[in-house]
């Protein structure tokens, strides 16, 4: 069999850099804390790194701002730091993945700055997408399109002359005006721009947005909704920017730019991964792994599921049966920095139900939250991602199984949804509070080198009880799991990437065999028995709750939400 690349079954560790490790004691993370905390990365026996955007940003929404795609955010480094990092990484084994930002840049960036200056009609304003006024005076937007954070996506400008003038697209915030990607300039800079990094040794990216680069060039109206739809939902209803075509073309061509890079440099692999929200329609995920566009994309529907095996089996598999059999690779996630943590989530009241996903990433619940349960789950879900095929994203702290922190005074929220929608949404602030590395409070739990920093976003009482400095020599612990588990991991991968699922989750147990090998999900409270086709011939390899070992062995028992691995 030919040699697959690295990143087909690859694990990447997700690094929100402001939230990792802060090594110049101003409260946020950087590169310098990055890189001292790079053995623990490596001690996870992960393949990878991605780092969230640390480009310079004006931080309206931490990184996806960004004014100057070239260079490092001074607050968190310099580039000769980051050559540093790569340096150091790839000494441990460690590939490092970069952020790339395509719909969008801040409204600081240089040519926003240019195109507002240069006037109507100019080729700078080409660049993105300006547009005259409705109205008499041109006082209303030219469109009705909705902002992905609240509010409409049109804002403004004041023209050189000090007059109210046109209006520009922004599909988040006002912040971030969105790129014409019709217009060459654009396609050029970035074509430079994924050249610049590659040249510095970065081995690929996750590609921010993707579903909304595309635009239909008369920008009309979208269809009115009908039903109600949360403010934030309103701009998925789109259908004259989301998944509109034309943006596989820059895919397309993004792919050529790669696959001439690895020419041009022999013995580089590259990948590029797509943040495309497609939940329950694997016809639209697999547009974007097409063999001529992305390497992986991202497969949210287990993310999306709610703890029930019904849904989980029928999330993986959908996705699976399309994306394998077109002999493309599954890449599963748990967490990210955009979604409520999963202890958290599985811990809710109604975790089971469907009714507690607003079908976004957000939750859509104020269901009381048992964290002991949801940890119990959030065990066994990791068992499962890292035992299906293909690649797997893991977000820093879910190793540690930290939960969300849903109880951020709103005087402390920083993430734009909060303020764009009014505080009606809470936002993201609750995944993004900064790592526990050690019980030491006083350094903001070994989050910080110094003593007297204040966190940019708040850790809450107790948050040292998950340091990995409790953690680290635990056996039974969560990060104890995440390290067998993809030890063992190295194992499952060689039984290839072909799976049969067994059932379809009606007895509460989302089961599936992968060569000799067999991964066994309990989502119910009670213990199962496991059936006699995958029992058989097998033993225990790996189970999620240290209690679990002994009772499949000796009864075919599986422990109420738990997993196992058999083989
Ligand atoms: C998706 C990113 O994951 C999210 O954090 C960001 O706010 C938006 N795209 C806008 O770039």
């Amino acid at each position: 069999m030919a040699q697959q690349p690295w990143w087909r079954n690859a694990v990447i560790y997700q690094v929100y850099v402001r939230s990792f490790a802060d090594g110049n004691g101003d409260g946020a993370g950087d590169l310098i804390g990055l890189l001292e905390h790079l053995e623990y990365i490596a001690s996870l026996g992960v393949d990878g790194v991605w780092l969230n955007p640390c480009y310079p940003s004006p931080q309206m929404d931490h990184g996806y701002d960004v004014s100057d795609y070239f260079d490092i955010e001074p607050a968190y480094g310099d580039l000769d730091i980051f050559d540093q990092l790569i340096t150091r990484a790839n000494k441990l084994g460690l590939r490092i993945l970069m952020d790339v930002v395509p719909n969008h840049c801040s409204d600081q960036h240089a040519w926003f700055t240019e195109a507002v200056a240069a006037g109507r009609g100019s080729k700078e304003r080409e660049r993105f997408w300006f547009r005259d006024g409705q109205g008499v005076n041109g006082e209303l937007p030219p469109n009705n399109w909705m902002a992905v954070f609240g509010g409409g996506a049109w804002s403004r400008i004041t023209e050189p002359d000090g007059t109210s003038g046109q209006w520009f697209l922004h599909t988040f915030t006002p912040w971030q005006p969105d790129f014409n990607w019709l217009n060459d300039d654009v396609v050029d800079y970035f074509d430079r721009m994924l050249r610049f990094w590659f040249d510095r040794g970065v081995d690929g990216f996750r590609v921010d947005a993707v579903t909304v680069v595309g635009k239909h060039p008369d920008l009309p109206d979208a269809p009115s909704i009908t039903g109600a739809v949360a403010e934030t939902d309103a701009w998925a209803f789109n259908p004259y920017t989301v998944f509109w075509p034309s943006a596989h073309d820059a895919w397309r061509h993004w792919r050529e730019v790669v696959n001439q890079y690895e020419i041009d440099h022999p013995g580089r692999e590259l990948v590029t991964v797509s943040e495309a929200y497609t939940p329950g329609k694997p016809d639209l995920l697999l547009r974007y792994v097409e063999p001529d566009q992305f390497h992986q994309s991202f497969t949210f529907d287990l993310l999306l599921s709610p703890w029930n095996a019904l849904s989980l089996h029928k999330a993986a598999a959908r996705s699976y049966q399309a994306l394998h059999d077109a002999g493309a690779t599954l890449t599963w996630a748990l967490n990210n920095h955009d979604a409520h943590r999963v202890v958290t989530r599985y811990g809710r009241a109604d975790a089971h139900l469907t009714s507690s996903w607003t079908g976004s990433n957000l939750v859509n619940s104020d269901a009381p939250v048992d964290l002991e349960l949801g940890h119990r789950r959030a065990r066994a879900a990791a068992l499962l991602i890292l035992g299906l095929p293909g690649a797997a994203y893991l977000y820093m702290g879910e190793e540690l199984g930290l939960p969300e922190v849903l109880e951020i005074p709103d005087s402390a929220r920083q993430d734009p949804i909060f303020a764009r929608t009014e505080g009606r949404e809470k936002g993201r602030d609750g995944c993004r509070v900064p790592m526990s590395w050690t019980t030491d409070s006083v350094n903001l739990n070994g989050f910080s080198t110094s003593s007297s920093a204040k966190a940019w976003m708040p850790q809450p009482e107790g948050w040292g009880s998950f340091s990995v400095e409790v953690q680290d020599y635990d056996c039974k612990s969560m990060l104890a799991l995440y390290r067998q588990a993809l030890s063992f991991r190295v194992d499952m991968v060689k039984q290839g990437e072909a799976i049969e699922f067994v059932g379809d989750g009606t007895d509460g147990l989302f089961s599936f065999t992968r060569g000799s090998y067999a991964v066994v999900v309990n989502t119910s409270a009670e213990a199962v028995e496991i059936p006699h086709e995958i029992m058989v011939g097998r033993k225990l390899i790996l189970g999620s709750l240290p209690e679990a070992f002994s009772r499949v062995d000796e009864s075919s028992l599986i422990a109420g939400n738990s997993a196992v691995w058999l083989g």
